[in-house]
């Protein structure tokens, strides 16, 4: 079987905290969509790791760690996240496989995000820049590059192709290129991944499901951002979602199990687009501070908002979510009171419990209920007996809002700030 953990807001729920957490019980960690710009942060033994493109199980002796046909991948940046790890101790030569049909970003298609970026003004989706957009485009156009192509000796015949395609475009968008140093760290960076496994990780992972080990899927960003059923157009270029899974990786639907969903006891979201629950006043500033909510890929500050249910519904609904983890709570410790987004106001004076096509045009107001807040530390707490009582309240009501139950509740960023249930 293969479970999914995927993010059900906008992203940075803490996914990489639980896949790390939860990895020793599985024989291969894959990534299915993305690349880098995601920011997957891990903490153990008072360190603390970013991966962006690299799966989160990789600090786990015994695990596999795949990068599926789903991702799209920029070596430059695969290479340095490799040599990080080397640098600090970590040995990943056999642990880490690469999808042979995996997508690569190379530099113009960077310089292609930003082109769009800045042609959008004040429309602009606040994308990381990594080059994801353009890279899934030339992959669903049929002229992209994949990982497999670099062992070929026509490689740098069919970059050039893809290049030439690349600068006319530029042009137009009158941005000159000047590549000469970032083909130079390129093509060295290809270079540094033929040394490691590059494969049809699509066998692999079917036959470790054959054998009855379990693979856990990795998602990256969340499922307000994914594309199809996100904020669009202010969303990821890719299938963000549990079906993006078997896409991504190659596997059956019927070989899915448990669908995990986790999400933040509040809400946040970094770059552009509609966020019903943001918080505008002292009390966004309060959680940003208090979740140290600065993105993990460009340090950007995250906006921050209260929970909205009719959002964590959807997306619950849209991924067939069997279990969810509640994230960062400890951040809640000083508020007086919560507030819990139930339903939203739209602008005819309507009331809906559904997630809108269009939030972009048309604005939801969130109705709120407040609950009262607990107060207190929550450091130290193993067992989810001893949580103080508001807090235990809070998650049992969320358990009855979103009809499922919740099994983790995580108190911090530490590994071991984790609680079972
Ligand atoms: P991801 O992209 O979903 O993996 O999440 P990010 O790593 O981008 O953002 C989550 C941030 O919250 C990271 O800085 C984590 O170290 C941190 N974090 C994760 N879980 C908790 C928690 O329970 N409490 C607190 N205070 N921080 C947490
Ligand atoms: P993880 O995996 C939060 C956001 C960007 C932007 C939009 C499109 O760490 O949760 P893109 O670079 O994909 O073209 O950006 O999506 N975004 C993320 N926000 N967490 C992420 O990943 C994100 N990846 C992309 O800020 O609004
Ligand atoms: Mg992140």
């Amino acid at each position: 079987m293969i479970d999914v953990l995927l993010g059900l807001q906008f992203g940075d729920e803490g996914k990489g905290k639980i896949v790390d957490v939860l990895a020793p019980n599985y024989k291969v960690i894959a990534r299915f969509q993305g690349g880098p710009n995601a920011g997957h942060t891990l903490e153990f033994d008072a360190q603390k790791y970013v991966l962006h493109q690299i799966p989160s199980g990789i600090f786990r002796q015994g695990t596999s760690n795949i990068i599926g046909n789903g991702v799209v991948i920029d070596p430059v940046i695969l290479k340095r996240e490799i040599e990080n790890l080397v640098q600090k101790g970590f040995e990943l030569g056999g642990t880490l496989c690469i999808s042979k049909r995996a997508a690569i970003i190379t530099p113009t298609h960077r310089l292609l995000d930003a082109a769009y970026e800045q042609a959008k003004g004040d429309k602009k989706i606040g994308s990381t820049l990594k080059g994801i957009g353009p890279t899934y485009q030339d992959k669903i156009g049929r002229h992209g590059l994949r990982i497999g192509d670099i062992l070929s000796e026509k490689f740098t015949e069919k970059y050039e192709h893809l290049k030439q395609q690349h600068l006319a475009v530029l042009a137009h968008y009158h941005v000159e290129a000047d590549l000469d140093e970032m083909e130079q760290s390129f093509f060295d960076a290809v270079n540094f991944l033929k040394a490691f496994k590059i494969d049809d990780t699509e066998y692999l992972v079917n036959e470790q499901i054959k054998a009855g080990g379990k693979v856990l899927a990795e998602g990256a960003q969340g499922s307000l951002l994914d594309v199809d059923f996100g904020t669009y157009p202010f969303v990821t270029s890719s299938s963000t979602m549990a079906a993006g899974a078997c896409i991504g990786l190659g596997v059956a639907p019927r070989n899915i199990g448990e669908v995990f969903g986790i999400a933040k006891a509040y809400t946040t979201r970094v770059g552009s687009g509609p966020f019903p629950t943001e918080l505008f006043d002292e009390l966004g500033e309060l959680l940003r501070k208090e979740g140290n909510e600065f993105g993990a890929t460009t340090g950007r500050p995250r906006r921050c908002g209260w929970i909205d249910i009719p959002a964590l519904r959807y997306a619950i609904m849209i991924n067939g979510v069997s279990q969810l983890f509640l994230m960062k709570v400890d951040v809640l410790n000083i508020f007086d009171e919560i507030k819990i987004c139930k339903a939203y106001r739209l602008e005819d004076g309507s009331t809906t419990e559904k997630f809108p096509f269009d939030l972009v045009d048309q604005k939801a107001e969130p109705i709120y209920e407040t609950v009262p807040g607990w107060k207190t530390s929550l450091k130290g707490i193993r067992d989810f007996d001893q949580l103080p009582d508001a807090l235990k309240n809070y998650v049992l009501y969320l358990e009855q809002l979103l009809e499922l139950p919740i099994t983790i509740i995580s108190t911090g960023p530490d590994r071991v700030d984790t609680i079972f249930r």
